[in-house]
């Protein structure tokens, strides 16, 4: 069982401290926009800060838990450029920070088996990669976090592949860019899909997120995993220390 503190209370939030509830862990605290986390707040008796809030909130947070010397998970999407400042800042205090834009195991998975397909694909030129993801209309960021990533992923594996081009083309897109294209509707929790086009076929490998409890469930395990280590860690070495 562990002791919380939860940073962001919106959709995210409020289904960890349900599943939390269910797992046997206590929330703590709750820090909100109105409530935020303060270099000042006593915040002793937390365990594990899990943080997910927006893009612009997260360095900031990142540096009060930092000087807490207390673990922190980031779900918050949205802030790849401050990631050397965080990066700089755990290096400095030394304090457990692990980070992901997707926490589903299921995605952690679908990430493995579209590296997989990239590496064989990279070998036939007549296949043409592309990513289309969708979210619920309310979703700031655009394309997803987890569209880049799966992004950054096919121009590792793929030679022919060196550039992502996000959102609407103007005209025709050049050989070496990724085209990666993002609907926003509805309620839609997220999906994407990772395409392989050729003339003659089309290869798609789909993930849907039915509800946003993989998310919250993949972020408490990676809570309970943190407490006790120190440094900067991915979901890959995460999912590594799950499965091996
Ligand atoms: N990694 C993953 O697996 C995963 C999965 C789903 C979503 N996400 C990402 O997680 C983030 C949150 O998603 P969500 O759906 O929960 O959004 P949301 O419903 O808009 O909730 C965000 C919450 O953060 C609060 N907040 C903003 N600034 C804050 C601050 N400085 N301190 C404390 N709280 C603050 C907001 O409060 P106010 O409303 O008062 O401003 C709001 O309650 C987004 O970046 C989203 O893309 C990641």
């Amino acid at each position: 069982m562990a002791k919380l503190g939860l940073i962001g209370f919106g959709k995210m939030g409020q289904e960890i401290a349900r599943l939390a509830e269910q797992r046997g862990h206590e929330i703590m605290a709750r820090f909100t926009s109105e409530n935020p986390l303060k270099a000042s707040t006593n915040v002793d008796s937390i365990d594990v800060f899990i943080e997910f809030t927006h893009s612009g909130a997260v360095v900031e947070n990142v540096r009060t838990v930092a000087q807490f010397e207390k673990p922190l998970v980031i779900g918050t999407t949205g802030w790849n450029e401050q990631l050397q400042e965080v990066e700089k800042i755990v290096k400095g205090t030394q304090i457990g920070l692990i980070y992901a834009s997707n926490f589903s195991i299921g995605m952690s998975l679908f990430f493995k088996i579209v590296e997989n397909a990239a590496g064989l694909f990279d070998k036939f030129e007549d296949f043409d990669p592309f990513i289309h993801e969708v979210h619920h209309k309310m979703k700031v960021d655009s394309p997803s976090g987890t569209a880049l990533s799966l992004g950054k992923i096919l121009l590792e594996k793929i030679n022919r592949k060196s550039a992502i081009l996000p959102g609407t083309s103007e005209g025709q897109i050049s050989p070496e860019q990724l085209h990666v294209t993002s609907t926003r509707t509805g309620n839609v929790p997220g999906t994407h899909i990772v395409g392989f086009e050729s003339e003659a076929d089309s290869v798609e490998l789909k993930h849907t997120a039915r509800n946003r409890s993989g998310f919250a469930m993949g972020a408490l395990y990676a809570a309970e995993w943190i407490i006790g280590k120190k440094g900067g860690f991915t979901m890959d070495d995460f999912m590594s220390d799950l499965i091996k």
